[in-house]
């Protein structure tokens, strides 16, 4: 396999995050759950507290000093993760409290306004519930196909089968750009080119790409892309929906108040234009200023050096887990065809009894199904352990994770 060179600057990028100098139970803290939420960089603390101290008042409504500044600075964040993802222009982002929400919107604002009874949605197994069960209550509610691409045994889609699924009725295919579980790297192109054959919007699910690679939702020509703040260094409750721009006007609102309208009379309202459409009532400015910070630090970065790195750091961690007797790694064994998730099972260990001793060597791994049960059935397991990387995992983390693992198999009694 072969471990490839790192330029990466992890020691200097560590020192911009505070939450990392801690100890847990009095060791080191080794933080591996990056892709359930990252840590937050200085940075990104600093603009947001700049705002409460500096220029905060409500965005979009006051003609005085504080709420314009606000605004520019909303405005701004805007653009910026326009730009990181290559939209076309800022009125295509419209922000949501995260990517389960802007997954709703679409079942909601799109789906429930454009398909009818006997119509066809493709997801795939390895789908996060959050791109799973908005589309399954749609398909109870009206009586609409929900339909799964497999998974071959390496975790990778099976596109033939996918093939097989679609028909002239397929109106939306949707699918993890990364899974959070087998960390698979789909290509989007072969899916999009042959859902548009049939005249289906696809949708993808960047909430494991955007943070970890470099994205281009115009080269990659889908119709919507949906992400999470709190995944890529920003805060919580921001997340991305961006569309195509015929698509984003065609769809009715999904919640409604203020701010979301242009006019509204005792018996008329009309709506606000995208994106401001789909933002009713006060938005998370300040988490959207946050974000385009978090945009910021991973541009200086460069998201091809951030890529580099995990790619560096995971088949660091394929390498080492292989040499754990008893440990079972889950996903494509290729570093090239995987993002920075390594889920596996340790033999006679629980998941969470293992992630509970690793816990107490000041290791924080994920335990259970993450969210992504279907794709646990299909695997045969009930749960997993999972480690997750990002900017700021060292390889020396990965030896204290193999080194916990050794020592709760001692503790366990399972060597
Ligand atoms: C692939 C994928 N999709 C969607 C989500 C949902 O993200 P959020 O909980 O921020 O809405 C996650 C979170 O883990 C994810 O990994």
């Amino acid at each position: 396999m072969g471990v490839q060179l790192d330029l990466f600057n992890v020691r200097a990028i560590r020192r911009d995050f505070p939450i990392l100098q801690q100890r847990v139970n009095g060791k080191p803290v080794v933080f591996l759950d990056s892709a359930a939420s990252s840590q937050k960089p200085l940075q990104v603390l600093e603009a947001m507290e700049r705002v409460y101290r500096e220029a905060y008042a409500n965005v979009h409504r006051g003609v005085y000093t504080f709420s314009e500044a606000a605004t520019a600075a909303y405005d701004e964040a805007r653009a910026k993760i326009a730009r990181f993802i290559g939209a076309p222009s800022a009125e295509q982002i419209v922000f949501t409290r995260n990517a389960t929400e802007a997954l709703n919107l679409l079942a909601y604002a799109y789906a429930r306004a454009f398909l009818r009874e006997g119509d066809e949605i493709i997801i795939t197994e390895l789908e996060h519930h959050a791109n799973f069960v908005p589309w399954m209550v749609l398909a109870r509610e009206r009586n609409v196909t929900l339909k799964f691409i497999p998974i071959t045994p390496e975790g990778l889609l099976d596109l033939d089968a996918f093939e097989r699924l679609l028909t002239e009725r397929t109106r939306i295919v949707s699918f993890a750009h990364v899974s959070n579980v087998l960390g698979t790297i789909t290509d989007p192109a072969p899916i999009i080119a042959r859902a548009r054959a049939v005249g289906a919007v696809v949708i993808v699910d960047g909430s494991q790409s955007a943070p970890h690679m470099p994205v281009n939702v115009q080269a990659m020509d889908c119709d919507f892309f949906v992400f999470s703040g709190h995944k890529m260094l920003g805060p919580t409750g921001i997340g991305v929906l961006y569309g195509k721009r015929e698509l984003l006007e065609a769809m009715p609102p999904f919640l409604t108040g203020g701010d979301m309208i242009s006019y509204v009379g005792f018996d008329t309202v009309r709506w606000n234009d995208v994106p401001l459409k789909f933002e009713a009532g006060t938005p998370a400015f300040v988490e959207a200023i946050g974000l385009g910070a978090a945009v910021d630090y991973l541009s200086a970065l460069s998201m091809e050096a951030v890529r580099a790195h995990e790619q560096h750091v995971t088949a660091y961690a394929l390498e080492r887990l292989s040499e754990v007797s008893g440990v079972r790694v889950f996903g494509p064994e290729d570093p090239r065809r995987r993002g920075g998730v390594v889920t596996f099972t340790v033999d006679r260990i629980h998941p969470h009894d293992l992630a509970s001793l690793l816990d107490q060597q000041g290791i924080a791994i994920r335990a259970g199904h993450h969210c992504a049960q279907p794709l646990h059935q299909r695997l045969g397991v009930s749960a997993t352990a999972r480690a997750s990387f990002y900017i700021y995992t060292e390889t020396e983390e990965i030896d204290a994770l193999v080194e916990g693992i050794e020592h709760a198999k001692r503790v366990l009694r399972v060597s």
